[in-house]
């Protein structure tokens, strides 16, 4: 498991390492290892007894997912990833338990230091007591996260910040990279190559949660303003004093997606990453006519996310559809049974202006594949798309207004 490099980190005991180690390195095996065994028990049992009783080739994802159901291969894999899954979140509870108070007055510490005159980096935080989060976040303990992004249990509280910082960690083995930015590295790193007019003067992350990758804008032009939003109050605050312990400046906002708080025509680049997939299918629509609107005529909405089932095979379709069945997500499938150019069309954005890419993780194959990406895409339909695998390829849809 990696250990987080700045200093909100929790101070964790030896025995709260090993087990956060234990099932970050669990689940490395269950999602490459078994998941690998399971795909050779499908091409070489599964699948040719499905044709011999049907006449032909399964046509989607629940179709594979029936076939699969009865297996042992398949139901030991799920049980073991359910399981991991929940030890996530359980293996973080008592460091951050037990850090709770020291964490809250660290962050006080952070976010002061954004206040002094004397400070190079004055990132903002601003957040509306009156807010109401809505029910799609409130109702539930998404991917069984416990409290889910918005639970607050006293005040000024950023435990679940903390929780999905820590989190996250374990949960992606070190494939999101030392600061977990791997997504927002990749993309934003990946589009400053592939159009270098673009000179972004204000960027906007939709559904940002502790801006880890937000923050990667900044790096990659830091000449602009960068701006992130979220519902929850506790991602929030963890994300503002998480930048300012990183020395970067960014703005934070409470603020919904749906109907954001900005003007027509703000902002150079609108990007979200992991989020449209945790939202109602109608959100999803109306977060994209957001977009367009707070866009300038030529601006960017990208947004980094799971590939579309019309564009993988039905074992791969399935394979991250696994989610939604078992995940608490309940959101996921219908999310990935859109189809992105039709969504960006109905947000008022051009059909030849939509885009897509496959980009390779950098963390993983290094800036030097960026050019290939950007000249020979990869395809979509691949086992590394989108997957939480060795050598993850990150999809992207979106367009210019
Ligand atoms: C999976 S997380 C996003 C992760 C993050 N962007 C990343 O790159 O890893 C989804 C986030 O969306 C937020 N969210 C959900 N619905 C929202 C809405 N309507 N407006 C703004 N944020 C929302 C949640 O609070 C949560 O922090």
């Amino acid at each position: 498991m990696l250990d987080l490099k700045h200093e909100l980190k929790l101070d964790k005991t030896r025995d709260e390492k090993a087990r956060m180690n234990f099932v970050s390195g669990l689940r490395a095996h269950v999602l490459n290892d078994m998941a690998g065994g399971m795909r050779a028990v499908w091409d070489a049992e599964v699948e040719p007894a499905f044709r011999r009783s049907r006449g032909r080739r399964p046509k989607d994802g629940p179709e594979v997912h029936a076939a699969l159901k009865p297996n042992e291969c398949f139901k030991f894999y799920s049980s073991l990833r359910v399981t991991t899954q929940d030890l996530v979140w359980q293996s973080v509870f008592p460091a951050l338990e037990r850090n709770r108070g020291a964490l809250k007055e660290k962050a006080a510490r952070l976010s002061r230091s954004s206040q002094s005159r004397s400070s190079k980096v004055r990132g903002t935080l601003a957040l509306r007591p009156d807010f109401k989060v809505p029910r799609s976040v409130s109702a539930l303990d998404v991917h069984l996260m416990a409290g889910n992004y918005d639970g607050e249990y006293e005040e000024g509280d950023l435990a679940a910040g903390s929780l999905y910082d820590n989190g996250l960690a374990v949960f992606s083995f070190g494939l999101m990279g030392q600061n977990l930015d791997d997504i927002g590295q990749s993309i934003a790193g990946f589009i400053k190559l592939k159009f270098p007019q673009l000179k972004p003067a204000k960027i906007l992350d939709l559904g940002c949660t502790i801006g880890h990758n937000t923050g990667s804008w900044k790096d990659h032009f830091p000449a602009a303003e960068v701006h992130g939003i979220d519902v929850a109050a506790p991602c929030l605050r963890y994300a503002h004093a998480r930048a300012q312990a990183q020395d970067r400046e960014l703005h934070f906002h409470q603020m919904d997606a749906e109907s954001l708080d900005f003007p027509d025509a703000s902002f150079d680049v609108v990007f979200s990453s992991m989020f449209l997939h945790e939202v109602p299918r109608k959100g999803i629509e109306r977060i994209l006519a957001e977009a367009h609107r707070v866009l300038k005529p030529g601006g960017l909405m990208l947004h980094m996310e799971l590939p579309p089932n019309s564009q993988l095979s039905p074992y791969d379709a399935f394979y991250l559809d696994w989610d939604g069945a078992y995940n608490n997500e309940p959101f996921y499938k219908p999310f990935r049974d859109l189809k992105p150019e039709d969504i960006c069309r109905r947000a008022g954005f051009a059909p030849e202006k939509y885009l897509q890419f496959v980009i390779p993780s950098v963390g993983w194959y290094g800036e030097k594949v960026w050019r290939e990406a950007a000249e020979r895409p990869p395809s979509v339909d691949s086992d590394k798309t989108g997957r939480l695998t060795d050598g993850i390829l990150w999809y992207c849809f979106g367009a210019f207004k």
